[in-house]
């Protein structure tokens, strides 16, 4: 018998202003109550597809049949009307206001004219406890933890009606422990009939959650397949269009001298918290020191206080023995250090500017980037097409705004400008997220490739695996606190790792200190 289909795209092609064209003729079909897994290579078109079914790309061709009827998606907000829903990577909620303000956004309950809170907390409530998700209505949207935003961004879907929810990637921010949430969450909303279609680029997700799964690569659909009858490697393979992912090759570590050192770092934020407390740390020339954590536990603060786009409130922070208080990012960059941030458009890159601009931007007033007054084309052009290359950067060339790759490849540009600095001292903030797995696999390579060279990594990471496989040495940080250090990551379990991370264990003084022999 032919199975139902909740959503049938045909022949979808859609073309982007500047000629490129990121969906070739796909036929992409999702059968109702499944989770179906959308898979791809950065820059495959996963994203673009899902934007023409919300509505929020309109293709050049192509139909959408819903529940068996054609259909025109000219809008998110027709899309919603159908029960179509989206759930993007970067969330878009409201900060300063609370969760009930942000679930009726757009739809608010009024009563005599007014904006009717109580009632928006009694339908967020409502909501809340019928999918069994539960959240504080009251709470400020800051005040929550990434995996809370999350169920508020699904539930403001669930309380518009939707019967199809879009997931673009939406385990990228979350920790294990609340990735395996989700999938809680998602297995509950799939039991009542919900069909969700869930973007990531982590197969072993996909494996563990979902029905069937599409692979996307170069803008075309390779194959739709059940997911029992094929293996990760056999996904990656259909992704690439050949055998990919080779295990990590890592000699041991060559220890240097202490190249960066954290003394005693405290730091309060705007609202007054103890953000961190008395964090000290150092790192050596030819170790990778990786950072456990469950995110907003100050790793953020800690990487923009070495890399001096925030300043140092009490402690101290030294370069090769140089204090970098004080120092503007362009000097403290002086002196070696590179910077991969978690938040690459707002610190990484400038969405505005050219893929090329932003290679060199950390280097354009170098001599050997000028000639007389102007810039020097030719070098910055060579530079440029070298890094793309080395880099697998997919793109027509170095001119285009850099806002218009892909989110994984936004981050390849980020990651090349900051290794080809030969960096002494590299911060590397979640330097996979979004990015696929065989890219994944090359910035390990450079991270470990960074160390035997001699250079100093820390490497702050929400994947536990990544962490096991790349780091020497190992810090849990918990509310602010270093909890727990691991001289070697052998034998660690990922178990083990998150009884630290919750704040459930904390190892004595004495075994954190021995960090410092
Ligand atoms: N607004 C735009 N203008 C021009 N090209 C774009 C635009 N948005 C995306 N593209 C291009 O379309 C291609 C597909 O992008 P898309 O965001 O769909 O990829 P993706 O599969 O979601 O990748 P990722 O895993 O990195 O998120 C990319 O090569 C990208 O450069
Ligand atoms: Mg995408």
């Amino acid at each position: 018998m032919e199975q139902e289909y909740v959503l049938s795209m045909q022949n979808i092609t859609k073309i982007y202003k500047d000629g490129f064209v990121a969906n070739k003729n796909i036929d992409f079909s999702v059968r109702k109550g499944d989770i179906h897994g959308l898979v791809g290579e950065n820059g495959a078109g996963k994203s673009t597809l899902m934007k023409v079914l919300f509505g929020q790309e309109l293709p050049e061709t192509g139909k959408i049949f819903f529940k068996g009827e054609e259909v025109n998606i000219s809008s998110p907000l027709a899309a919603l009307k159908l029960g179509i829903g989206m759930v993007h990577q970067h969330f878009m909620l409201v900060p300063s206001l609370t969760v009930a303000e942000n679930m009726v956004f757009g739809m608010e309950p009024t009563k005599g004219g007014l904006f009717d809170f109580k009632e928006a907390v009694r339908l967020t409530e409502e909501v809340a406890q019928k999918y069994g998700l539960p959240i504080d209505p009251n709470m400020k949207i800051r005040d929550l933890y990434v995996g809370q935003k999350q169920r508020v961004e699904i539930l403001k879907m669930l309380l518009r009606n939707v019967e199809v929810l879009i997931l673009d990637e939406p385990t990228a921010v979350l920790t294990p422990q609340e990735t395996q949430e989700l999938f809680v969450q998602l297995v509950k909303l799939k039991e009542q009939g919900y069909t969700i279609i869930f973007i990531s680029h982590k197969l072993g997700e996909i494996k563990q959650i979902c029905d069937r799964l599409t692979v996307l690569r170069d803008g075309c659909s390779i194959q739709t397949v059940d997911v029992d009858s094929v293996t990760e490697q056999d996904i990656s393979r259909m992704m690439v269009g050949r055998n990919a992912v080779n295990s990590l090759v890592k000699t041991p570590p060559k220890i240097g001298q202490v190249k960066l050192r954290v003394k005693r770092l405290n730091y309060f934020n705007g609202f007054g918290k103890h953000v961190l407390q008395n964090v000290s740390f150092q790192v050596r020339g030819g170790e990778i020191l990786g950072i456990a954590g469950i995110e907003g536990n100050g790793q953020r603060e800690i990487s923009e206080m070495i890399t001096g786009i925030d300043s140092i409130q009490s402690g101290e922070i030294l370069v090769n023995g140089t204090c970098v208080k004080g120092k503007s990012v362009r000097e403290i960059r002086e002196m070696g250090v590179a910077h991969i941030s978690e938040d690459r458009m707002t610190y990484g890159a400038a969405a505005e500017a050219s893929i090329e601009q932003n290679l060199i931007s950390d280097r354009f007033y170098k001599k050997q980037y000028q000639r007389g007054q102007i810039l020097n084309k030719k070098v910055i052009q060579r530079t440029s097409r070298e890094l793309i290359k080395s880099f697998t950067i997919k793109c027509d060339g170095g001119s285009a705004p850099v806002k218009t790759l892909s989110g994984g490849n936004i981050q390849k540009v980020v990651a090349a400008r900051e290794f080809s600095q030969s960096p002494q001292v590299m911060v590397a903030n979640q330097p996979t997220r979004g990015i696929d797995v065989g890219a994944s696999e090359l910035i390990r390579e450079k991270l470990i490739a960074l160390r035997d060279e001699g250079a100093a990594v820390l490497l702050i990471s929400a994947d536990m695996g990544e962490l096991r496989e790349v780091s020497d040495s190992l810090i849990v940080l918990c509310n602010g606190k270093i909890v727990a250090y691991f001289e070697t990551v052998e034998g660690l379990s990922e178990n083990e790792l998150g009884e630290y991370m919750l704040g459930l264990k904390e190892q004595t003084p004495e075994e954190i200190g021995r960090c410092f022999q």
